[in-house]
């Protein structure tokens, strides 16, 4: 036999001898299994046919003699025989081309499979789903319902406690702390927290009514400590009544599209926390778009109840 038989032989054995030692110890063995039976029969056909294709073109290549008319270019003596383009070759080529150009400008763009969409979706039918079962629930299953989501969202950066993890983020235990009103009152406050562009102007767009005059340095320390002892004591209280009640209200709880609650969380502040993010004094807390209403509605509930 032609060594070169022998060789392909050789070959095709040695791959079938792999391809049942693979298939026999690492899935069980066949078992009566169809489809690894499939599936190695598959294997088997494949081998066969490789080891012969390979073993006719190698066998060609021995034995081809080249044949027709050289063209007039040659290379250090290497020449090329002019051939004419195969018709079929051709024809695949310009059409590879058209296809290509469809599926760039219309093919994928139009019809892709697309993961992120896929998520998207499986989200929003989770979330329908998530909101109409939990749709009813109040009181004290909305705040342990809040308090999952704390620890699984806010911890990281709040602490278990929701202390703000000595002064990383805020503390949660309190409304206000007295450095984050000064801040405000020196940089004014865009953070969207009635849920729309509705800014708190800095110092000197904060006029104190009793001296006609932008606030001063030892208002600004007064009104701090004033708020965020939560608007009691008798320090920074006349000038509150001055300069913030008409947006912030007498009791400081607010007042509807002027001013946010200074005195207490609510779940409308802090829903709009959620879904704007906040900037201040500590740094910045991230919005959290990926939390559904009723989430963010059960969240905001556990942090309301936790100065309470
Ligand atoms: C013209 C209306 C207006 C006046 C007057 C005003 N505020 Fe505000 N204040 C707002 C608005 C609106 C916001 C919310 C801004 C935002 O979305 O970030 C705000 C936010 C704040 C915040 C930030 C709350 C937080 O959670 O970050 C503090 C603190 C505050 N105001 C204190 C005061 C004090 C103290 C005064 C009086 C010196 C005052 N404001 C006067 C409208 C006002
Ligand atoms: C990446 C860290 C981080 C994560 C996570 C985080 N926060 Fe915050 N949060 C902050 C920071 C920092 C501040 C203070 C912003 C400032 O300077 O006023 C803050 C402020 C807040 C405030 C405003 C407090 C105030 O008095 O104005 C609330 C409410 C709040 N976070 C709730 C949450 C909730 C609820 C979650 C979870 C869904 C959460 N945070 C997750 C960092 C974080």
């Amino acid at each position: 036999m032609n060594k070169l038989y022998l060789g392909g032989v050789i070959f095709a054995a040695f791959m079938l001898l792999f391809t049942y030692l693979s298939v026999s110890s690492s899935h069980g063995g066949f078992n009566g299994d169809i489809v690894n039976m499939l599936a190695v029969t598959g294997a088997i056909a494949l081998v066969m046919i490789s080891a012969f294709v390979v073993i006719k073109y190698v066998r060609q290549m021995q034995t081809d003699k080249a044949s027709g008319d050289l063209a007039d270019e040659n290379w250090d003596g290497i020449g090329e025989f002019k051939n004419s383009l195969p018709t079929g070759w051709a024809v695949m080529f310009l059409l590879t081309m058209t296809w290509g150009m469809w599926y760039l400008t219309v093919g994928y763009p139009v019809n892709s499979y697309s993961q992120i969409g896929e998520y998207n979706e499986d989200t929003k039918v989770h979330n329908e789903k998530f909101e109409a079962q939990y749709k009813d629930i109040t009181g004290k299953k909305l705040v342990d319902m809040g308090e999952s989501v704390f620890i699984a969202e806010c911890k990281v950066c709040h602490g278990l406690k929701a202390d703000g993890i000595g002064g990383r983020a805020a503390d949660l235990n309190h409304r206000i702390a007295a450095a984050s009103v000064k801040h405000v009152l020196q940089n004014g406050s865009n953070n969207q927290l009635l849920g729309m562009e509705m800014p708190m102007p800095d110092r000197n767009g904060l006029i104190n009514a009793t001296t006609s005059m932008p606030i001063t340095d030892a208002e600004i320390e007064a009104l701090a400590t004033y708020v965020s002892k939560g608007l009691t004591g008798t320090v920074g209280a006349d000038v509150f009544a001055a300069t913030c009640v008409m947006c912030h209200g007498a009791d400081g709880k607010g007042v509807d599209s002027m001013g946010p609650n200074l005195k207490e969380f609510n779940t409308t502040l802090v829903t709009n926390i959620l879904s704007h993010g906040k900037k201040g004094s500590i740094g910045t807390m991230p919005k959290f778009d990926r939390l559904n209403a009723k989430q963010k509605e059960a969240v905001s509930a556990y942090i309301t109840s936790l100065s309470k």
